[in-house]
C-alpha cells in the first residue's frame, strides 16, 4: 500500500476496513510484551547445569578461595573469557558483578568525580559537558547521562555505524564533548556492525578529543550471532594501540545474554592506566567480585569454544522469532511507504521506522488492545525521537505464538496511524 498515491476516498475506505480490523483485536483480550531484550525461560534453562557445577570444589586455577573476600579484578580464568569474548588479553580486563550497564554507571560516576584519568579535573567540575549519541540507540545508555544532566547530542546511525563526519566535527567544535555511547556490533536496536573503517575512525578519536574524552564501547552484542558466518568486528584496540588512544576507550560485554541475565559476569577492557584509576575507586566500594560465579562460569564455558556452541544454541532458539517479525514485516510492507527496517544478522532487536509522526500512536494502538511496545521515543535521548517514527521491537521473550501474534496487531496498528495521519494532514 502507497499511501503517498491514495486519494482521499481511498484512505477513507482503507481506514474503515483497519479500524475493524483493530477492533477484532480487543475481543481477543491480548497479553502481549515486545519490550525488552530479555532471553526467554528455554535460553536461560540451556544454563541450569551451573547448579551445583563446583560440587565443593572453589578454588580457582591458581589456588584462590573463590569463597573469600579480595581479587578486586576477578580470577583469571574469567578475566581470559572476557578477554576472548573482546579480542584483548586478560591483563587488560575487570570481571566483575552481573551486569555491564553498572560498570558503564560506575565508569561514567567515577570521571564525574574524580576525573577520567589521574590527575584530570572531574567531568562535575568543568562546567556543561556533553556525550554523543548515536540515534536510535540504547534507553539505559541515555538514561546514565541524563541523570547527572550530561548535555546529550544526537548523530545519526548509518548502515555502517554512526555518522563518523558528524561526530569528527562535533569533537573539533565543541570542546564540551567528554564522551560518545556506541554498541558496535548488532547495535541496540538497528543490528547494525560498525564497518572496519568505522572502527579505524572511533579508535582515532582519541587524537581529536579532549584527554579526558571517553568512548564507552558497549559490546554487549558481541557472540550473539543468529547465523552462521557471522560479520566480523573489527578489533578497536588493535588500532588504538597503532594510534597511541588506547586511554580513550573503555570496553565492556558480559555473560547476560549467554547464561543467566539476572547472574552472569560483566567485563570491563581497558588500558592499564584507565584500570587502575577504575580499580581504585572501585575498591572503595568492594572488597571483591563473586568468584564463586566467576567460577561457575569458568567450569562451564572452559573456553571460547564451549561459549560459541553455547550461542549457536541460543541462536537456533531466537532465529524462528526474527524470521517471524521479518517475514511479517516484509509480508506488510515491502511494496509501501509505511515503513523501513534493517535485517540484524544478530542481536536482540529489530528497529522499525515508521512514517513521521506516527510512531507514538501506534504504540497507543496496540497498549490499547493489550500489546506492549518499547515506547517510541524510548531509543532516543531524553525520551524523545525528534521525528517520532522509530519503534523497537524485541522478539526473544515470548514464545514464538505470541511474537507472530503481537506482529499481526503490530502491522495493524501501523497501517491504521499511519492512515488516519494522512488524513488528518489532507483535512487539517
Ligand atoms: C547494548 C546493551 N548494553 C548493555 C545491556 C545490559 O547488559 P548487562 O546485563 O550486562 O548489564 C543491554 C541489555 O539489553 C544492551 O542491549
Amino acid at each position: 500500500m502507497y499511501i503517498d498515491k491514495a486519494d482521499k476516498a481511498e484512505l477513507s475506505r482503507r481506514e474503515a476496513e483497519l479500524a475493524a480490523e483493530y477492533e477484532g483485536f480487543k475481543s481477543q483480550k491480548l497479553n502481549l510484551d515486545l519490550t525488552r531484550g530479555k532471553p526467554s525461560s528455554r535460553q536461560l534453562d540451556l544454563s541450569n547445569g551451573m547448579d551445583g557445577i563446583l560440587g565443593g570444589g572453589y578454588a580457582a586455577a591458581d589456588g584462590t578461595d573463590t569463597r573469600n573476600y579480595g581479587v578486586l579484578e576477578g580470577i583469571h580464568e574469567l578475566r581470559k573469557l572476557g578477554g576472548d569474548i573482546l579480542g584483548v588479553k586478560p591483563e587488560i580486563v575487570l570481571a566483575a558483578g552481573n551486569s555491564s550497564l553498572e560498570l558503564m554507571h560506575r565508569c561514567v560516576h567515577f570521571a564525574y568525580l574524580f576525573g577520567a584519568h589521574e590527575g584530570a579535573t572531574p567531568w562535575k567540575d568543568e562546567g556543561r559537558i556533553k556525550f554523543i549519541c548515536p540515534v536510535p540507540g540504547y534507553d539505559r545508555h541515555f538514561a546514565i547521562t541524563q541523570e547527572l544532566g550530561i548535555e546529550m547530542i544526537n548523530v545519526a546511525m548509518r548502515d555502517d555505524g554512526p555518522d563518523m563526519d558528524a561526530i569528527e566535527a562535533l569533537l573539533r567544535q565543541d570542546p564540551a564533548i567528554r564522551g560518545l555511547w556506541v554498541v558496535p556490533k548488532y547495535s541496540n536496536p538497528t543490528g547494525v556492525v560498525f564497518s572496519d573503517a568505522v572502527v579505524e575512525r572511533m579508535a582515532a578519536l582519541g587524537r581529536i578529543a579532549a584527554k579526558n574524552f571517553r568512548l564507552f564501547w558497549d559490546n554487549a552484542y558481541a557472540v550473539h550471532d543468529l547465523h552462521d558466518n557471522p560479520p566480523v568486528l573489527a578489533n578497536i584496540m588493535d588500532y588504538c594501540e597503532r594510534l597511541g588512544t588506547l586511554d580513550s576507550v573503555l570496553q565492556f560485554t558480559s555473560t547476560s545474554k549467554i547464561s543467566f541475565a539476572g547472574a552472569g559476569v560483566a567485563f570491563l577492557a581497558a588500558s592499564p592506566g584507565n584500570l587502575a584509576k577504575f580499580k581504585k575507586h572501585l575498591g572503595i566500594a568492594t572488597i571483591g567480585p563473586d568468584k564463586v560465579n566467576q567460577l561457575r562460569h569458568a567450569r562451564m564455558f572452559p573456553d571460547l569454544r564451549a561459549l560459541k556452541d553455547r550461542m549457536r544454541l541460543h541462536a537456533e532458539m531466537l532465529r524462528p522469532k526474527f524470521a517471524a517479525v521479518l517475514r511479517s514485516l516484509k509480508e506488510n510492507f515491502k511494496d509501501s511507504d509505511l515503513g523501513s527496517w534493517q535485517v540484524p544478522q544478530g542481536g536482540y532487536f529489530v528497529s522499525f521506522d515508521a512514517r513521521p509522526g506516527v510512531a507514538s500512536e501506534i504504540v497507543r494502538l496496540a497498549a490499547a488492545v493489550g500489546v506492549k511496545l518499547t515506547p517510541a521515543g524510548a531509543t532516543f535521548p531524553y525520551g524523545r525521537d525528534p521525528e517520532d517514527r522509530n519503534i523497537r521491537l524485541a522478539p526473544s521473550l515470548p514464545v514464538l505464538a505470541e511474537v507472530e501474534q503481537t506482529m499481526a496487531v503490530f502491522v495493524t496498528c501501523v497501517k491504521l496511524a499511519s492512515v488516519r495521519k494522512k488524513l488528518q494532514d489532507l483535512n487539517p
